[in-house]
């Protein structure tokens, strides 16, 4: 597969992001430009037996564009993979569904982010939920690992989007189901390279 970026240029974008993220998980305000925490949580209509529930703590973090749930079921039982899952508030609602027979994973780039999803699961008193600090172009599962992959906002972050979905198929089990939530370009896309990395997730 032909790499549109250098590893130097791989390297620059996700050193941008691990800034931002590292900021955002001490205080997650001030950095998007769409509704986060809990407003996003209503409006991208999420289940209210999910969310009422769910401390201001922890809701602030939620930087999702959109509602995975929205587009198939996960079952009782299921293993669900959650990409890019930043503090886990996505990760936690699948894993109220699975129940104490299935089993979540979440993945993401930012370790910071992740402490903060591993303090949210103890708040929460969730158990079938683990972290794993990795990157989506490179999973560490083996092949046919999960019912379920979800993923919000975090696919329009990764430079090599090709690998990261073949790694999603790798992944899934056959007829298993991915549900991703995110931006897409809607217009002309900036032509110089250099722009487009310096403007990566802005
Ligand atoms: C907009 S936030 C969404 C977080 C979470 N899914 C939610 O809905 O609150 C995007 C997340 O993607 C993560 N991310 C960015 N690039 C990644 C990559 N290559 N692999 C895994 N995660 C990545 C970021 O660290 C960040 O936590």
């Amino acid at each position: 597969m032909e790499d549109l970026f250098t590893s130097e240029e791989n390297e620059q974008i996700q050193s941008q992001i691990r800034d931002k993220y590292r900021k955002v998980s001490l205080n997650p305000g001030g950095f998007f430009n769409y509704p986060t925490g809990r407003a996003g949580l209503e409006i991208l209509g999420y289940d209210p037996s999910f969310t009422s529930d769910l401390p201001d703590e922890v809701s602030q973090f939620y930087c999702g564009v959109g509602n995975p749930f929205s587009m198939g079921k996960i079952k009782e039982g299921e293993t669900v993979l959650d990409l890019g899952c930043g503090v886990g508030i996505d990760a936690v609602f699948a894993a109220k569904i699975v129940g104490s027979k299935g089993k979540v994973f979440g993945v993401d780039l930012v370790p910071e982010m992740l402490d903060r999803a591993k303090k949210n699961v103890q708040i929460l008193g969730i158990a079938n939920v683990s972290f794993i600090e990795g990157s989506a172009e490179k999973l560490d599962f083996p092949k046919d690992s999960f019912h379920s992959v979800i993923s919000n906002g975090a696919i329009n972050l990764i430079p090599d989007k090709k690998r990261a979905i073949a790694e999603v198929f790798r992944v899934l089990k056959p007829n298993g189901r991915f549900m991703v939530a995110d931006q897409v370009l809607t217009d002309r896309i900036e032509k110089d390279l250099k722009a487009r990395i310096s403007t990566w997730f802005q």
